[in-house]
């Protein structure tokens, strides 16, 4: 496989062709904060807390790392004031959905630690809507025994009618929902 040249926060560095940024960002040793990415699945750009500002012929704008390509001569900053706004604003957007997760940290790097949104979120049931749980059922185990409901503020994840014996053998969801919403979801359907 070819390789490309790009810059990252200054440094020149040379990856393989057909990465994503983020990946690239990774090998160079810098860190981009992500929710929903997973390197077992494809991307999804769901969370939108991995965006950088790139910089292709003269013109920049904001990207989610996790889904761009890496590309020639590409120039990415991951620390400008843009992409920290956005950060912060997540961030905090999220520890209205729930106080657990990656963000929490995050918020907590921007002095975070109380959220001025109100969302209509069951408390019992929080979800962040990373996905995760969807992604790696289907693609991973190939069960597809969780999905997707509702729209706009009611979306949200729900088993599949009839997924318990596939969820009581597995669980493994458990690992990556920092929310806790698929062990009240699962333990609820298990009893
Ligand atoms: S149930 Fe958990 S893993 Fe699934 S989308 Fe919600 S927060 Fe993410
Ligand atoms: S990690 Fe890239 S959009 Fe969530």
């Amino acid at each position: 496989m070819s390789s490309v040249r790009m810059n990252i926060d200054g440094k020149d560095i040379e990856v393989e062709e057909g990465m994503s940024v983020l990946e690239a960002a990774k090998e160079a040793g810098i860190e981009i904060p992500t929710m929903c990415y997973d390197e077992r699945l494809k991307p999804s750009g769901a969370c939108r807390l991995c965006m950088v500002e790139i910089t292709k012929n003269g013109r920049k704008k904001l990207v989610a790392s996790c889904c761009y390509p890496v590309e020639e001569g590409l120039t990415v900053n991951t620390t400008t004031e843009d992409v920290h706004k956005i950060r912060r604003v997540l961030s905090e957007l999220l520890l209205a959905v729930t106080p657990n997760g990656t963000h929490r940290e995050l918020a907590a790097e921007y002095g975070i630690t109380k959220t001025r949104f109100h969302l209509k979120t069951n408390p019992d049931s929080p979800c962040t809507l990373c996905g995760l749980c969807v992604r790696y059922c289907e693609e991973v185990k190939h069960r597809n025994a969780v999905c997707f409901v509702g729209r706009g503020i009611h979306r949200t994840v729900a088993l599949v009618p009839g997924a318990s014996n596939d969820c009581m053998s597995c669980k493994e969801c458990y690992d990556f929902c920092d929310s806790g919403k698929m062990v009240y979801l699962v333990d609820g359907i298990l009893g």
